[in-house]
Parts: structure tokens; sequence; C-alpha cells
């Protein structure tokens, strides 16, 4: 990283043209995955590529130390895409999603539910920045029955970074057959994120942040597939 003398502006050493960007994302890229991605096509039938999509397939759940048997779906979309793979695939009309509501993304999760026809119940941060404590996560969780959890790991609006592992144990506690969705797309490859550990069925991420690649990643628990 070098700064000009006379805008005092931050460059990136890769290529000193370009203003260094410091946003959680969109990302600058690495020149090699920029010489990469400019790479002629490959026949998606050839046996290159699907080695090489094998290896990603396989990869992916490494980085969400997700357990092996989980399966990964890259998709080419965006982190919203995948909240609609997650909520359409495992709820249907009528069914009732929880989330405690921590800003914009979590506003735009209730967004996308919607357009399904599946209610919502918000337990909202009281403050822009708070987080919803643990306690008044549960007492949410006791006033309905959900079919679904959806937690937002990071919400890049408000930079509030959610307690996922306690949250993951009182939905486990409190609703054990309920399904838990973790947004990660601000958070993994960032953040610490054990999928397994924390026992979430469904992770989502893209990659317009910490992972850096354009492509949007779903990961989920071998048995929800099943
Ligand atoms: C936490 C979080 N979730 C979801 C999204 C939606 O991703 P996209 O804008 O790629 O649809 C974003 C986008 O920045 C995000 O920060």
């Amino acid at each position: 990283m070098t700064v000009s003398t006379t805008t005092n502006v931050l460059y990136n050493t890769e290529n000193h043209q370009q203003p260094l960007l410091m946003i959680p994302g969109p990302i600058q890229y690495d020149q090699s995955v920029l010489d990469l991605a400019g790479a002629q096509t490959l026949s998606h039938t050839s046996p290159q590529f699907i080695k090489e999509f094998g290896n990603v397939l396989n990869l992916i759940p490494k980085i969400f130390k997700a357990e092996s048997e989980s399966q990964a779906f890259i998709i080419n979309g965006s982190g919203t895409l995948g909240w609609d793979i997650a909520i359409a695939n495992f709820c249907q009309k009528g069914d009732l999603i929880f989330l405690p509501n921590t800003g914009y993304f979590s506003d735009s999760v209730v967004n996308c539910a919607e357009v399904y026809e599946i209610s919502v119940y918000q337990v909202k941060a009281k403050h822009i920045g708070d987080t919803v404590s643990i306690q008044e996560f549960k007492e949410g969780l006791y006033k309905c029955n959900p079919r679904m959890v959806i937690l937002t790991h990071v919400d890049t609006s408000t930079a509030v970074l959610n307690d996922i592992e306690s949250m993951c144990a009182a939905v486990r506690e409190i609703h054990p057959n309920t399904m838990i969705c973790i947004d990660g797309v601000c958070s993994i490859g960032g953040e610490r994120f054990e999928m397994q550990k924390i026992g979430c069925d469904i992770a989502l991420c893209c990659s317009q942040k910490a992972l850096g690649e354009s492509f949007s990643c779903v990961c989920s628990d071998l048995y929800m597939i099943k």
C-alpha cells in the first residue's frame, strides 16, 4: 500500500493507478484473481472444468468449517440470491421465520420471505448498532414456533456482529427441529465461522467481500438436502 503525497489517497500496491477501496465490499481483487477471471471460457463438460469445479465444491465446506458430508452449491448470483434459495427451498407459504433484526440486511431478508407469503417474527435491536441480547432472543423464540431461524452474522449496514454460537445453542434448546440459516455474506472468510460446531444447517455467502471472487455460494448440511 502507498500514500500519494499530493492527494493523501491510499493506493493499492498492485496497481498504483487505483485508489485503495476500504469498504467491507465490493472489494478489490488481487491481480492473480483478475488474471484467472479474464481467462478464456472452458467447456462446462470438459475434463478440466469438471475437475476444477469439483475441487472448488469440495473446498467450500472447508472454508465454512462444515461437516465433510455437507453439500456446497455455487451460484452465479448475489448474496440476495442465497437467501432466496434457502427460503424458497426449505420453507413454504404459511410457514414462519424467526429473525433477530439488526439492520438493513435483516430488513431485506424479511422482504424476501414476504414475497413467498412467509411471515417473519422479528425481535428488533433497540437502537442502530445494538445487538439483540440472548435473553431477548430466547424470549422471542418462546413466543413462536418457527420453521426456520435466519441469523445475519454481520449486518454490514450497522457493523453488528451477532453471537451466532449462543443464538444457535438457544434455538437447539428451545426448538430442536427448527432449521438454522446463517447469512455469512459479510463474515465468512473474515470472522470466525464454524458451521458444524455451532450446528447451523444452511450457510450462505457471497464473494464480493472476504472471499473475493465473483459467485454466491450456499452450503447445506446433507441431511437438509435429503
Ligand atoms: C450481510 C449481507 N447480506 C446480504 C447481502 C446481499 O448481497 P448482494 O448485495 O450481493 O445481493 C449483503 C450485501 O452487501 C450483505 O452485506
